[in-house]
């Protein structure tokens, strides 16, 4: 039996998805937050919904058995499912950007419970744990990060939300040197190759902002590692299931080969006839003299109104660009080394992302708000200048 946490967000939809293609979604025992096994059920059908219709989600929901609780829960379950449990793939996490306690209690305490339970678990082959390759921390102009330990609670980070994953793999490793881990550590999850951005519109509506403002807080010649949803879920059924693995941590990312040049990324909303202010864009540095001036001012030309939303947006976007600025991209060799299949550049498949939604990049980052405290009932409500 396999045992799966965070089904109901993006990746893990994606991850259960490809069980249900395979024809092993029934030996899935799926940890869901609810409040029962039918109001999981529902929460799970909701989030699939966004990648098939209705009644295909409700049948793919009706085959996996569902264990209802969160990560913490798991310390103290008796289920005695837990006991048949084979293979751990742990996707769930607290991604928010904005929080900074409930990103330790859920991706570290939460991940060490399920590691603890884990080690109770007698058939147990293999405990496959998500983390982030921005684990690495916050860097001026790192070209190509490779795979290596998470640095110490010192090292730099733009969001508490790296830190926590970082400490996440470190608790791990040192409280649980005898699980069969394996780290897999995407980097940008953003979009479906097939569904564009219907799973999620997570990130994408960033792109399309950055596009739309037309400035950007790296060279043109710099680049970004984003990779569609439903390749790193298939990475991680190979991670899964490939038994001789040469390495116990890798990077799910698009390397050097596939990372997209921001001369690329702006052909690309080109050519696609996305709404942009201007290319090429405008180069700014946060940390110079100006600091954040020149892109508010970009931002408050592309988004004059002063909504709740389009603030929050903002707060967001600074965010994403201290990413971008940091000019990255990760090595993924080791992965296509296990003879995985490669990923596809964002460019690629940019298009159906841009073509799967007629949504404004504000309705877009809805996707994302609660990531940086916007409270959707607020949405609509003026802030005053
Ligand atoms: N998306 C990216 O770009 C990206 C990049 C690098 C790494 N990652 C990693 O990939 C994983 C999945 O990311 P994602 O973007 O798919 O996240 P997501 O859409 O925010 O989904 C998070 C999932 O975790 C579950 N969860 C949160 N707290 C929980 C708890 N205490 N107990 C049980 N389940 C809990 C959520 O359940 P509810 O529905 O109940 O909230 C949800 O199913 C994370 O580990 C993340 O760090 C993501």
């Amino acid at each position: 039996m396999l045992l799966l946490t965070g089904a109901t967000g993006f990746l893990g939809g994606s991850f259960y998805l490809d069980a249900v293609r395979n024809g092993t979604a029934a030996d899935c025992l799926l940890l869901i937050r609810g409040a029962d096994e039918a109001a999981c059920r529902a929460r799970l059908a909701t989030n699939l919904n966004r990648h098939s219709d209705r009644a295909t989600a409700e049948a793919a929901a009706r085959l996996c058995q569902i264990l209802p609780g969160d990560l913490q829960s798991l310390a103290t379950s008796t289920d005695p499912r837990l006991d048949q449990v084979t293979q751990i793939v742990h996707v769930a996490a607290d991604t928010s950007f904005d929080s900074r306690q409930s990103v330790w209690e859920i991706n570290v305490d939460g991940t060490l419970a399920l590691a603890g339970r884990a080690r109770r678990m007698p058939h147990l082959q293999r405990f496959l744990h998500i983390g982030t390759a921005f684990c690495c921390g916050e860097a001026p102009h790192m070209q190509m990060v490779h795979e290596a330990q998470a640095p110490g609670h010192g090292a730099p980070h733009i969001a508490e939300y790296t830190r926590s994953k970082a400490a996440a793999e470190r608790a791990l490793a040192a409280a649980f040197p005898e699980l069969p881990l394996i780290v897999a550590r995407p980097s940008i999850v953003v979009g479906h190759t097939q569904l564009g951005v219907r799973p999620s519109a997570s990130i994408f509506w960033f792109y399309r902002l950055l596009d739309r403002t037309g400035i950007l807080p790296a060279l043109p010649g710099g680049h970004i590692d984003i990779i569609p949803v439903d390749w790193a879920s298939a990475r991680l059924h190979d991670l899964l299931r490939k038994p001789d693995l040469k390495h116990t941590l890798y990077h799910v990312t698009s390397g050097e080969a596939a990372r997209t040049t921001w001369t690329d990324f702006q052909a690309g909303f080109r050519a696609h006839g996305h709404e942009g202010t201007g290319r090429p864009y405008v180069h700014f540095d946060y940390r110079g003299p100006e600091g954040w001036k020149p892109f508010d001012a970009a931002f408050r030309a592309a988004f004059p109104e002063r909504t709740l939303l389009n603030r929050t947006m903002a707060v967001g976007a600074r965010k994403y660009h201290r990413f971008v600025a940091q000019d990255i991209a990760f090595d993924n060799s080791r992965l296509l080394a296990e003879g995985f299949a490669p990923p596809p550049r964002f460019v690629d498949y940019l298009g159906t992302c841009l073509a799967s939604s007629d949504a404004t990049i504000g309705e877009q980052f809805v996707d994302d708000a609660s990531s940086f405290e916007f409270d959707e009932a607020l949405m609509a409500a003026p802030v005053a200048a």
